[in-house]
């Protein structure tokens, strides 16, 4: 059971149901074949009111971080119930604006932007570009002044607060590469000031790390942000919002995480505390709107087993699911038909390479089809064609019903294209 709408669940017989319809009704319906991901739009954008419930009447903007899964059906359904975006990229803006986001719903995030994408972004004219250095600023300063225009900064700092989560999603610590560092403000103001025809600072943000399951680090930095603003403002900057990130964490089978609304209201309460409740809160979750109501289903190819050792090899590989071998993390996988029984099997994909495990999960039986749980971020958007292994099928359930389908592109498409190079 999800903790607000649907996706992955079982019903009283034991079988998967997913946004409360049987799953092998639904894999049976769709034209795409395995390994194929399930999103529930439903779910989605239940999760997105509940978040923007918890702001109340305050003024806000929920930037989804479009990283964390961008499919077309996915932003939509995030933008259409009030949120904006925000871009690490040019793609990503592009993106956005195809689909119809409004600019000023828009901040283009992202550590060494390159000239085309600040150009596109100054063009865009979004709610801001965030800085993430002094050397940045100076370049957006020339960019603007080529355009002949006023960018709309802010600047990402680097609270320098650990985090406890997986090293490689920590960005707010002093080793990180990620934002600007709290000592080199004073120059980054100035630089502002000096160059007011083609800056004008309108934020203050930063990005801590993802998978916090607690509020407490999100809301140390979230006080870092704030020490800057009131410096920001004093010295006379007309700050517009402050930016706290993304990085609600998410359970993936390890315990459970404070819902997205718990951040917010925490968050908003830090804010008039610091007395900087006029300030529009901007926040960027990615995996905690949509990561619950993603699943990856894919089919059993066989079993090996030698001496004590007992393999599952199924169709699904890191190409397609990449976060097992690059941060270890492990994601529940279950047999469709039925629940977790106790023996365990070692389930691995078709991929040559070692870190192509998805770690050890225990089943009642051999099953023929599984699903690999909370796959909704970080998951189509990592999969690669490593091994000549096409994208893997996307298909879209609203209100229990198949709205979108995305199959896969085939081999022959991957064929074609290497032929090409
Ligand atoms: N804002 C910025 C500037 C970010 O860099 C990120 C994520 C977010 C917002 C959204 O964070 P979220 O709410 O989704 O935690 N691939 C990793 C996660 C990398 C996160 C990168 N930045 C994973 O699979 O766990």
């Amino acid at each position: 059971m999800t903790q607000s709408g649907r996706g992955f669940e079982r019903n009283d017989q034991g079988s998967a149901t997913f946004g409360g319809v049987e799953l092998q009704r639904l894999l049976a319906k769709s034209r795409c074949s395995t390994p194929v991901y399930f999103y529930d739009l439903s779910g989605i954008e239940s999760q997105v009111r509940s978040l923007s419930e918890a702001f109340g009447s305050a003024s806000h903007l929920i930037a989804y971080a479009v990283k964390a899964n961008s499919s077309a059906s996915v932003i939509r359904t995030i933008t259409e119930a009030g949120a904006g975006v925000d871009a690490v990229s040019g793609g990503e803006l592009m993106l956005a604006r195809h689909l119809g986001v409004p600019s000023r719903k828009i901040v283009l995030s992202g550590v060494a932007k390159r000239d085309d994408e600040i150009d596109l972004a100054l063009a865009e004219d979004l709610l801001a570009l965030q800085c993430e250095s002094v050397g940045e600023l100076s370049r957006v300063a020339e960019r603007a002044k080529l355009q002949g225009t006023r960018a709309r900064v802010s600047i990402r700092i680097n609270p320098s607060v650990e985090i406890d989560s997986h090293s490689h999603i920590a960005t707010g610590h002093d080793a990180a590469k990620f934002g600007t560092a709290l000592r080199d403000l004073p120059v980054a103001f100035s630089l502002i000031a000096e160059r007011s025809t083609h800056l004008s600072l309108v934020g203050m943000s930063t990005h801590v790390g993802s998978m916090l399951k607690k509020p407490n680090a999100y809301l140390d930095s979230a006080r870092a942000v704030c020490v800057c603003a009131r410096d920001a403002l004093t010295q006379g900057h007309h700050l517009e919002y402050v930016d706290f990130g993304g990085g609600f964490g998410i359970d993936y089978g390890d315990g459970p995480a404070a819902p997205p609304a718990q951040f917010a209201t925490q968050a908003l309460a830090l804010l008039n505390e610091e007395g900087l409740g006029n300030l529009k809160l901007v926040v960027e979750p990615g995996r905690s709107l949509v990561g619950a109501f993603g699943i990856l289903v894919s089919k059993v190819i066989q079993e090996k087993s030698s001496g004590q050792r007992r393999w599952l090899m199924i169709d699904a590989g890191m190409n397609d699911l990449l976060r097992p071998a690059l941060y270890q993390a492990s994601h529940r996988i279950e047999d469709i038909d039925v629940p977790p029984g106790t023996t365990e099997y070692q389930v691995v994909g078709p991929v040559c390479e070692s870190t192509d495990d998805f770690g050890p999960h225990s089943f009642s039986r051999i099953p023929s089809y599984v699903v690999l749980r909370d796959a909704g971020v970080y998951a189509f958007t990592m999969a690669s064609e490593y091994n000549a292994r096409p994208l893997p099928a996307e298909v879209f359930v609203k209100g229990g019903v198949i709205v979108h389908e995305n199959p896969s592109p085939g081999v022959n498409a991957w064929v074609e294209s290497r032929l090409r190079a």
